[in-house]
């Protein structure tokens, strides 16, 4: 196990570093699946991810030494299968607290657990469960933040923001780091002590245009909807012209005004 000076009891304690890697998530998978002795809580960090991964199947773009590249082992065998949104809402909100520390006003979660600031992304997060029987084994949460890139791809002008382009200085990354462990392992140990309705009311507290109307679309058809919540199991609730509606995360898509 790698030393580290982290304030934690075990959310970072096994620090794993690497100068290159396709996915941190995918080097954390393959160690799983070598059956390695890992610890709850062991990180996987790299400085050149050249292969991330992010949600549908999506590419995450990162420039070398610039940002946050993580995946987190966890173990919530204490979750319900129908439950396991509330990790992700624990996450979220953990990250949204960390940042918040830079930031003061202007962050928020989009649905399901995107990080962003007013309307551009700063980070993302893909979490993969291996499930055996009717509980979760292990969760490896993968985490993308944009800290000191000053320069996005074209795809991502007008899309993506970082700590450094909003703050105009660069932010140290393992500080950030060790403060994004310790909120972790603080709103993790909140779900493990049944706190799930508290988590719940913090993310939805922070979830991008609740109670505001905004454009959406479905199946090529634009409407004007109303974000009302989150479900248990993770659908988005909304209003379209006062009636009660639910999306899955691939069914929806949010458009800008
Ligand atoms: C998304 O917004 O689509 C999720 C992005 C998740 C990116 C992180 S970066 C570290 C970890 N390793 C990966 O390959 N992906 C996640």
């Amino acid at each position: 196990m790698q030393n580290n000076t982290f304030s934690t009891l075990f959310v970072g304690q096994n620090l794993i570093k690497l100068s290159a890697v396709d996915s941190t998530n995918n080097f954390l998978k393959n160690l799983l699946s070598k059956s390695e002795p890992l610890p709850e809580g062991t990180v996987i960090m790299a400085d050149d991810q050249f292969a991330g991964r992010g949600m549908q199947e999506n590419i995450w773009k990162s420039d070398p030494g610039k940002n946050l590249t993580i995946s987190i082992l966890l173990r919530p065998t204490f979750l319900g299968l129908n439950k396991q949104f509330l990790l992700n809402m624990a996450i979220s909100v953990a990250i949204n607290n960390t940042l918040s520390a830079y930031l003061s006003n202007g962050l928020c979660i989009k649905w399901p657990n995107d990080i962003y600031y007013n309307d551009l992304k700063l980070g993302g997060v893909l979490i993969e469960n291996t499930i055996i029987g009717n509980s979760i084994k292990n969760t490896v949460v993968g985490i993308g933040i944009n800290v000191n890139q000053q320069f996005f791809p074209p795809d991502l002008i007008h899309k993506a923001t970082s700590l450094s382009e909003i703050l105009q200085e660069n932010v140290n990354l393992e500080l950030l780091l060790a403060d994004l462990c310790s909120q972790i392992e603080v709103l993790y140990l909140q779900l493990r002590a049944n706190k799930g309705a508290f988590l719940r009311k913090s993310y939805i507290d922070r979830l991008y245009k609740i109670n505001t109307p905004a454009p959406y679309r479905q199946n090529g058809e634009v409407f004007e909807g109303i974000i009302t919540g989150v479900s248990d199991s993770g659908l988005l609730k909304m209003n379209i012209n006062g009636k009660p509606v639910q999306f899955n995360f691939k069914e929806i898509e949010f458009l800008k005004l």
